[in-house]
């Protein structure tokens, strides 16, 4: 395989993550299949594809004529069995490792012997992933950031069998998206929320323990760090819950105390308080 044969990808999850992803694959020229288990999943992504290429054409930066041939490479199902004919798949479902496990086994199925499979997990191990597969040398972690048509970074994560070839073509596939991609060894949180959640965390501690507001945190790290958005203002943009299940992961696998999740944050997801997902979090929507 090499990143020209690459002409048909497969992006399970029509979420924040999943859209985003069939939107760059998209925008690069790539055709797409996009799957999610319902079809209002499905129409929720594709509208959210269409309103920010609309962005794009707002701003003078993308002709309407461009963001229509975008969307027409994009095509929305149901059906798993659809994925068949994709060249490369990223997998972008909710974060639980029996139903990534499930798909998995799934798409080993159905998809070419050739294919690589790539997941957008934040936090759950690639080599476990790749071992519920028959073949683990093509797979691989591809964790894009959110939003993912903004942000530059793609973490590239090796299982512990992925091979030189799996690692190479996804390299060059994350290049021609335009992202910067950053080889990255399996271990928990892998480095972008190895780094990130402590800090979210660390910012709950913070008004937990009264040092001071969700504002005033939020303030020090926006204008004293020139953070784009503060700790508090992110993990709401994140959820609550995978901002949590991330720490977990980081707390379980690496068994250090100083990831333990800040008591506030458990008590804001047993509320439902998700952040912007469900109107309120550490702020309101
Ligand atoms: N899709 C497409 N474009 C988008 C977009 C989206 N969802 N959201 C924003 N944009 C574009 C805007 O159109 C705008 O484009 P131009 O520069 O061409 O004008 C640009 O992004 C900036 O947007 P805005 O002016 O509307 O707003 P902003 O300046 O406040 O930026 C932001 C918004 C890009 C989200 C910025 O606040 C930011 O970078 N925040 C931090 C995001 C971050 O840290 N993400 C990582 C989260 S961690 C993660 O994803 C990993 C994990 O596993 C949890």
């Amino acid at each position: 395989m090499n990143i020209d044969t690459l002409k048909t990808i497969g992006v399970v999850g029509a979420g924040q993550m999943g859209n985003g992803i069939a939107h760059v694959f998209a925008q690069a020229g790539m055709s797409v299949i996009m799957h999610d288990v319902e079809q209002k999943f499905v129409d929720r992504g594709l509208a959210t594809i269409d309103k920010n290429l609309q962005r794009g054409v707002d701003k003078g930066k993308m002709t309407p004529d461009d963001k229509q041939q975008v969307l027409s490479r994009v095509v929305g199902t149901t059906e798993l069995g659809a994925i068949e004919r994709a060249d490369f798949v990223v997998e972008a479902i909710i974060e639980q490792f029996d139903t990534k496990k499930a798909t998995f086994a799934e798409l080993d199925r159905i998809t070419r012997d050739d294919v690589v499979l790539a997941t957008n997990t934040s936090s759950l191990p690639i080599t476990r992933l790749a071992a519920v597969t028959s073949r683990p040398e093509r797979f691989i972690g591809m964790h894009f950031m959110n939003p993912v048509p903004v942000m530059k970074l793609v973490e590239l994560i090796r299982g512990l069998a992925t091979s030189d070839e799996t690692y190479e073509l996804t390299r060059g596939l994350a290049e021609k998206l335009g992202k910067t991609p950053v080889e990255v060894q399996d271990y928990p949180g892998f480095v972008a929320n190895r780094v990130l959640m402590p800090m979210i965390n660390e910012a709950i501690y913070a008004v937990y323990e009264g040092v001071a507001g969700v504002e005033e945190v939020d303030t020090v790290m926006k204008l004293g760090m020139n953070h784009p958005m503060g700790p508090l203002q992110l993990a709401d943009f994140i959820g609550l819950d995978t901002c949590l299940a991330i720490l977990r992961v980081l707390h379980e696998g690496l068994g250090d105390p100083k990831y333990r999740p800040c008591p506030l944050l458990i008590k804001h997801v047993d509320a439902g308080w998700l952040g912007r997902k469900t109107g309120r979090g550490f702020y309101s929507y």
